[in-house]
Formats: structure tokens, C-alpha cells, sequence
């Protein structure tokens, strides 16, 4: 990988940290869209027994694990002092305070020892802008490429800079439809009210018992399961004014149900469904079926992800038409789920609108993303103090939010970073309330 852009001046490289769940993971990233490293410690296994992330083993894993990650993404790009490089990037929030805790403090040793700019950055930022990778990785870096839900191989982001982009942000803790107006400007158009899809994913394993992390365990049962043998809610939605469903639909609903009207237009609830799962379970029970029974599971897994995708793929759809948007980007962990990713490429190619969805090692948690969204916030959202993201700091994101660009960029002011802290779950930086 040439030092150096397109436009002949040397590539800014990025020193990025992301720990805030249970991936203790560090990447370089240059000009925001090139991953020249891109390494993942996962604690999966460790999790695993617990049948969930148990915070404390998570921040005792990433102490033990954050300097042989971080060692190891310098020596992809052979840097033997971390100074060579521009800015250091680390997640600050939101995410298990512990977790947090060892990658911030760890990126604000190293910025304090080689004077280089500390850039905070929001982990759902991160997931946005892992769309704008590309993963061209040198030679003998992890996950160069990875096979998309139909068995192609992905090369990697592609979202363009055209806004608005109309966001889909699915993981473990959020579900949020958002409005990209431009570069690290966001609109918050919806959000769910209560489990996020990533969590209805997980906690419908348990039920099932199908393991951990829930979203794979479900997608792998449901192939060879029956999506039209039981019928669940999708919730937030209506019945729509087509009543016939379409011939290649299987067991999907839609277009015969539609986004609800009103306040909760563009937002989600999938507790209901987690526990219209376990009520049909009981009630198979009580029928004299197992319903952990292979095949039973497997329809069971079928109809749940099915309902899940039918709710996501319509009120992505819905806001896409409502906002008049460029372009689509799905992103964070459930964004890996071949049914969405089908179903969201069927609806949008059908109607012309781009989508993109990250290569499937960019939908989980990763720091390459992290250095992206970094990227972008220097360029775009001149200097401000790294504090904790409270009202005083999104009223002066608001402020700056109109581009700058990256030659007007100011960095940090120096030592300020060592105010740097972790915050718990708030909605997205820059975020404007409709
Ligand atoms: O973005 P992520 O790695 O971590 C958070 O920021 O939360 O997302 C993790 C979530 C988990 O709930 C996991 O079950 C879900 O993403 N997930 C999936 C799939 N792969 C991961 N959900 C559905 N289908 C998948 N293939
Ligand atoms: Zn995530």
C-alpha cells in the first residue's frame, strides 16, 4: 500500500481501538477508506459458557489481550513507534463501561506519549462508516474479503458521498433508522422502544437454545426451517392495501403489512415478539410438541427471523420513499443476516435506489470502522473538546456541524484528550431530535 493518496500527498493513517463489548480489537485505517490492518481478538469462546458477554471476564480479556492486538495491527504496516502514524482513534461510548475503560486508557497513554491527536469516537459512528471501507488489506492481513449471505464474495464498502443516505443501524444494543445529511450529520428518525433486533436475536436462542451469539445460531437453524408453518406479529406495522403477497415471497408478509402511522412511524419494539415466541412455545407444549425439537426449533427460527426482516426491510423501505434519499446503508452486527440482506437488496434493486451493506467482517464489531468514522469526524467537525458526550458537546457538534474541510481541520488541543471518558448509551453523536 502506496504512503501516499490519489491526489499524490501522503495518506493520513489512523491507530484505531474499539473494546467496547467482547471484541478487543485495533486496526490502522488510511484516509478513511483503506484498512491496512484490521485485527479481532474475540472473546466469544470465553462468553460462550455464560450464553451472553459477562462484563467483568470482558474487561479482564481485553487487558490481557489489547497489547498483542494493538503490536500486532504496527507490524501490518510495519511502525515500530506509533508516532509515525497521524491520530490515534479509540471507541469511547457507548458500550460496558469496563470494557470501554481499557481501550480509552490505553489510546490516551499512547497519544500522551507520541503527542498525536486523540480522536473519541462513537461506536455506532463506527458501524455508519464501516460502509466506507474499502478492505483492500495487505498482504497477509486477516479478512481481506468475505462471502455475502448468497455465497458471492463481498469486496468491501461502497457507499458513496451523496446525501441523504438513509441509515439502518441494527447491533446487539441499537436498533435505529437514521438520516445521514452529510458527513457525520445525523438525523435520528426512529429508534426501538425497547430490545434492539441483535437482543430479540440472542435472547430467542436462549429460548431455543440454540447458543450463542444468537444471531448466527437463529440464521444457521432457519435454513432448514419452515417460515410458513407458524405465524408470528410483526410489530409497529398494519395491514397494507395489497392483500395478495408476492409469488417469490415465501413466508415474508410484505407488502400486505406496512409501517404503523403516526409518532412510532419509523420506530421498532421487539420485546412482543420475544415473548409471542415464548408463548407459542408453551403453547406447543401444552399441544404435546417439543418445541425444541430440531425441526420445530428450526420453523420456530424461521418465523422469528422472517418477522424480524419483514419489520426491518418495511420501515427502511417506508422512510426511504419518505425522505427522498441517495442512497441506503445497512450496518452493526445484524446487518450480517443473509435473509436481510437478500430481501433488502430484492426490495431496493427493484426499485433503483443503491444500498450497501459492509462486507460480512465489518458488520460485527471491528476497530477498521472506528478509524473510518474517525477519519471523517477530523475532516468534517473541526477541534473540539474529547469530553463526554453531554448536551454541551452535541450543542456544539450541532454548531459545527456544516463541513469543514479536511485542509481546515484543527486538531485537539494538547493534553486536553486526558479528560477523555467513557459515557453510557446516549443516541447518536450530532443527533437531532424530530
Ligand atoms: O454490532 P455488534 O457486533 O455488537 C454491538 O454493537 O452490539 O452486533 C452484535 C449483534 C448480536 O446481537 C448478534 O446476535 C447479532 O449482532 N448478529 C446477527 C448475525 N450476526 C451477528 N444477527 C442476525 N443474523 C446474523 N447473521
Ligand atoms: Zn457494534
Amino acid at each position: 500500500m502506496s504512503l501516499t493518496n490519489a491526489g499524490g500527498s501522503p495518506a493520513y493513517r489512523i491507530l484505531a481501538i474499539e473494546t467496547s463489548c467482547d471484541e478487543t480489537a485495533a486496526a490502522v485505517v488510511a484516509d478513511g477508506r483503506h484498512i491496512l490492518s484490521n485485527r479481532v481478538a474475540s472473546q466469544i469462546e470465553l462468553h460462550r459458557r455464560f450464553g451472553g458477554v459477562y462484563p467483568e471476564v470482558a474487561s479482564r480479556q481485553h487487558v490481557l489481550a489489547i497489547q498483542t492486538v494493538v503490536e500486532e495491527a504496527l507490524a501490518d504496516v510495519s511502525v515500530a513507534h506509533v508516532r509515525e502514524l497521524d491520530a490515534i482513534a479509540v471507541t469511547h461510548g457507548p458500550g460496558l463501561a469496563g470494557s470501554l475503560l481499557v481501550g480509552v486508557n490505553l489510546a490516551k497513554g499512547l497519544a500522551f506519549a507520541s503527542g498525536l491527536p486523540l480522536i473519541p469516537v462513537n461506536h455506532l459512528e463506527g458501524h455508519i462508516y464501516s460502509n466506507w471501507l474499502y478492505p483492500d488489506c495487505s498482504p497477509g492481513v486477516e479478512s481481506s474479503a468475505s462471502e455475502d449471505g448468497n455465497g458471492r464474495t463481498q469486496r468491501g464498502g461502497s457507499a458513496f458521498d451523496q446525501f441523504p443516505a438513509l441509515l439502518l443501524i441494527v447491533s446487539g444494543g441499537h436498533t435505529e433508522l437514521v438520516l445521514m445529511e452529510g458527513h457525520c450529520r445525523y438525523r435520528l428518525l426512529g429508534a426501538t422502544l425497547d430490545d434492539a433486533a441483535g437482543e430479540a436475536f440472542d435472547k430467542v436462542a436462549r429460548l431455543l437454545e440454540l447458543g450463542y451469539p444468537g444471531g448466527p445460531a437463529i440464521q444457521a437453524a432457519a435454513e432448514s426451517g419452515d417460515a410458513g408453518r407458524f405465524h408470528l406479529p410483526r410489530p409497529l406495522m398494519r395491514p397494507g392495501r395489497r392483500t395478495e403477497r408476492q409469488p417469490d415471497a415465501k413466508a415474508s408478509l410484505l407488502p400486505t403489512v406496512l409501517p404503523v402511522q403516526g409518532e412510532h412511524r419509523f420506530n421498532f419494539s421487539f420485546s412482543g415478539l420475544k415473548t409471542a415466541v415464548l408463548n407459542l412455545m408453551r403453547q406447543l407444549e401444552r399441544e404435546g410438541t417439543e418445541a425444541r425439537q430440531t425441526q420445530t426449533a428450526a420453523d420456530i427460527a424461521a418465523a422469528f427471523q422472517m418477522a424480524v426482516v419483514d419489520v426491518l426491510v418495511g420501515k427502511t423501505a417506508d422512510a426511504a420513499a419518505e425522505f427522498g434519499v441517495k442512497q441506503v446503508c445497512i450496518c452493526g452486527g445484524v446487518s450480517a443476516n443473509g435473509l436481510l440482506r437478500r430481501a433488502a437488496e430484492q426490495h431496493f434493486a427493484k426499485i433503483g435506489l443503491p444500498l450497501h451493506c459492509p462486507p460480512l467482517f465489518l458488520c460485527t464489531d471491528n476497530a477498521a470502522m472506528i478509524g473510518a468514522a474517525a477519519y471523517y469526524r477530523q475532516s468534517y467537525v473541526p477541534a473540539r473538546q474529547p469530553s463526554p458526550m453531554g448536551h454541551e458537546h452535541r450543542q456544539h457538534a450541532q454548531e459545527v456541524a456544516h463541513s469543514t474541510p479536511h485542509d481546515q481541520r484543527s486538531e485537539p488541543p494538547a493534553r486536553d484528550f486526558l479528560a477523555l471518558d467513557v459515557y453510557a448509551s446516549l443516541p447518536l453523536v450530532d443527533s437531532v431530535e424530530r
